[in-house]
């Protein structure tokens, strides 16, 4: 019968999660020679074997420790939870960036229990930075709590964004980001949603904002700008705005035109 979980019960949670989320990011940078690709809902929206190689370690590794606990993964990991606890698991977030080497990439794990999001790491190796927060307890960069910036105006705004794999709706975005570039001091296009939120928590970004955004890319790092203070919301055409109180409603009017 699930039942909410006690404060040291949620740290074990967590700790779990950062051990499993390093495991997999010390595997992740034992880079192959050779990428095999393959094409998931488009051309552009591909996973390679270490995206299925890193999901299978982390769900390998969370259900030797907790067999009853669901799990939802961005490679197809999906299982159903008898404890009341569900993974929520990106095993690459950012793969464009990790096929490129380029840094940023990273592994995003969240649980959630009835109540929504319980716990969240974002571990991001090549930039050695590690995000957490468990709900109800803040949010912390490498052990440090962090504060998104607040309050902050529009136009002294920092945002950062992504864009679908959908040419078509790229399209759309393209003609949002028109919109918004002459009302803001600039923005971002760093290449994983996950750390697009942490950089919120941290105050590297005073916002962003994404449409299409899947479960995995925001459940560890929705969690964590929430608890460093920042107001996450998805409005019903999909788009995710993450911010500090002040700025998050002039930005939502900003991108909706
Ligand atoms: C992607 C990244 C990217 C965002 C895309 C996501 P993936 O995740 O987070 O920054 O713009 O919407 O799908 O595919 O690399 O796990
Ligand atoms: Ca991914």
């Amino acid at each position: 019968m699930p039942h909410s979980l006690t404060q040291a019960q949620s740290r074990d949670l967590l700790a779990l999660a950062a051990r499993v989320a390093r495991e997999a990011g010390e595997l992740l940078m034992n880079r192959p020679v050779t990428f095999d690709i393959s094409a998931k809902t488009s051309a552009l929206d591909f996973a390679t074997q270490m995206d299925n190689a890193s999901e299978k370690l982390i769900v390998d590794a969370l259900l030797k420790v907790r067999p009853q606990d669901g799990i939802v993964g961005e490679e197809g990991a999906s299982r159903p939870s008898t404890s009341g606890i569900t993974w929520v698991i990106d095993p690459i977030d950012g793969t464009v960036n990790y096929l490129y080497a380029l840094p940023g990439w990273n592994i995003s794990i969240g649980a959630r229990d009835e109540v929504g999001p319980l716990v969240g790491v974002v571990h991001a190796p090549t930039v050695n930075s590690t995000w957490t927060a468990i709900r109800g307890e803040g949010a912390f960069f490498n052990g440090v709590p962090i504060y998104c910036n607040d309050p902050i105006t529009l136009d002294r705004a920092l945002i950062g964004t992504g864009f679908e794999y959908d040419v078509a709706k790229r399209v759309e975005q393209g003609r949002v980001v028109a919109n918004l570039l002459p009302l803001i001091r600039d923005l971002r296009r760093m290449g994983s949603a996950a750390v697009d939120l942490c950089y919120v928590a941290m105050g590297a970004f005073d916002g962003f904002y994404e449409s299409g955004l899947k479960e995995w890319d925001s459940a560890a790092g929705g969690l964590i700008a929430t608890e460093a203070g920042a107001i996450v919301t998805t409005n019903e055409a999909g788009i995710t705005v993450c911010a500090g109180p002040a700025l998050h409603p002039a930005l939502a009017r900003a991108i909706e035109g």
